[in-house]
């Protein structure tokens, strides 16, 4: 079977707009990647779920001053943490034993260009995390055609919620910054596509190609 990204049934999955912002879509290469390395998608994918649940906590310690960002990450950072349990979940069922692994290059990588003084640097954070979501989304919805009913299912659940997070990191630069987003949006689109497109030493849920 050969992997591909063109699946209409992928596309019903995700939001034109979605779709738009992101610069690339995931290489059928990543797909096969993916499929080849069932354990270590669901160990790195649990990983980047509790990652993301404590990226949106870090936001509630460092900016107390804005209401909305303290509701939306409290309730993100919660809805992170059941994500990761229903992975850990899974991973038990299927015998599959969570141990340490290291990172993808991919946060960092995007971390990298973060501006240093606020609010430059909060609406840089809202905006690698609208592309850590979109990203996710996107490939949740590349690999469900390929994945066993359980699974899909439950990545299908994934996509909508974490389709959600998406938008309310998008709104929340929009709110908090002080000028328009869309150059630093260009900036990190042209950056994010890269790191997903070129290859890449080790297979990770937001790795690039194989070598
Ligand atoms: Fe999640
Ligand atoms: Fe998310």
């Amino acid at each position: 079977m050969h992997a591909t990204h063109d699946d209409a049934r992928v596309e019903n999955l995700l939001s034109a707009e979605l779709l738009g912002f992101l610069a690339c879509r995931t290489p059928g290469a990543w797909v096969e990647w993916a499929l080849a390395n069932p354990e270590l998608l669901l160990i790195d994918h649990a990983q980047c779920e509790k990652k993301a649940a404590s990226t949106a906590m870090s936001l509630l310690y460092r900016y107390v001053d804005k209401p909305l960002l303290l509701s939306k990450m409290s309730q993100l950072a919660r809805e992170e943490l059941l994500h990761f349990e229903q992975v850990v979940k899974l991973m038990e069922s299927r015998g599959i034993v969570y141990r340490h692994i290291k990172a993808s290059r991919y946060a960092e990588g995007l971390r990298q260009a973060v501006r240093p003084q606020d609010p430059e640097r909060l609406v840089d954070i809202l905006i690698i995390g609208a592309f850590i979501e979109a990203r996710s989304c996107e490939r949740f919805a590349c690999l469900i055609p390929h994945l066993d009913d359980e699974l899909a299912k439950f990545y299908r659940t994934l996509v909508k919620s974490e389709g959600r997070h998406y938008e309310d990191y998008l709104m929340l630069a929009r709110h908090l910054g002080s000028e328009p987003i869309a150059p630093r949006i260009a900036f990190f689109a042209e950056r994010e596509a890269s790191l997903i497109t070129s290859p890449d030493t080790a297979f990770r849920f937001h790795s690039g190609v194989p070598y």
